[in-house]
């Protein structure tokens, strides 16, 4: 089965690519492609935001395509930057952690998880499949680590003492919301595919 990874995002792509393979998947590169790459996320949820774009790529190729949509919950602050986090405020991920860190100053809790959605949308009217995941942990007050993007250096995932972003890729690939997402997708696909 083919899919299209509706992002241009190549990291995000290889990660998933290597968990979709094994159960005969053959996941394209939105990238390389023409694509609708600039898609409004006006959704309320992750799911919603994922089906969007996945919708929007089936359309325009044509060909199943899958979307993620993800972001940082904090608990003292409601769940936001949430659905936001990518524009909570503008600039970098460092501003916007910042922000983040500046709103929390305040408060005793500093629990918060991450969460993530992943979408497959199917040409000729398919049940849309859609998982979202969770990874919950603590967020902390002042930034640690280089590696990863985003809120990584201020998120200690339960059962760990180092940030994602002091974990590294490898044993943040096994444990995050979006590992998560993408073997809960997996799973649902195998049964489409058997
Ligand atoms: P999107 O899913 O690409 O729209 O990204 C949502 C935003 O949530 C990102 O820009 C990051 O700010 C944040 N985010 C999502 N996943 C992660 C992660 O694994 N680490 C750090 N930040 C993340």
């Amino acid at each position: 089965m083919r899919i299209v990874f509706a992002s241009g995002n190549r990291g995000k792509y290889r990660e998933m690519k290597a968990q979709l393979e094994p159960i005969g998947v053959e996941l394209l590169f939105g990238g390389d492609m023409e694509g609708p790459h600039e898609i409004e996320e006006t959704g309320e949820t992750y799911a919603d935001n994922a089906l969007i774009k996945a919708r929007a790529w089936a359309e325009a190729t044509g060909l199943p395509a899958l979307a993620d949509d993800s972001g940082l919950e904090a608990e003292a602050l409601g769940g936001l930057p949430g659905v936001h986090s990518a524009r909570i405020v503008e600039g970098s991920d460092a501003d916007r952690t910042r922000w983040l860190l500046g709103e929390l100053a305040d408060k005793e809790d500093m629990r918060g998880r991450f969460a993530c959605a992943i979408a497959v949308v199917m040409p000729g009217g398919r049940e849309p499949l859609v998982v979202t995941r969770y990874c919950p942990g603590v967020i902390i007050r002042e930034p640690r680590g280089e590696s990863g993007f985003g809120y990584d250096p201020v998120f200690i995932p339960d059962g760990f003492d180092k940030t994602f972003a002091e974990l590294g890729d490898e044993t943040k690939n096994k444990i995050s919301h979006r590992a998560l997402a993408v073997k809960g997708i997996a799973e649902m696909l195998r049964a489409v595919i058997e």
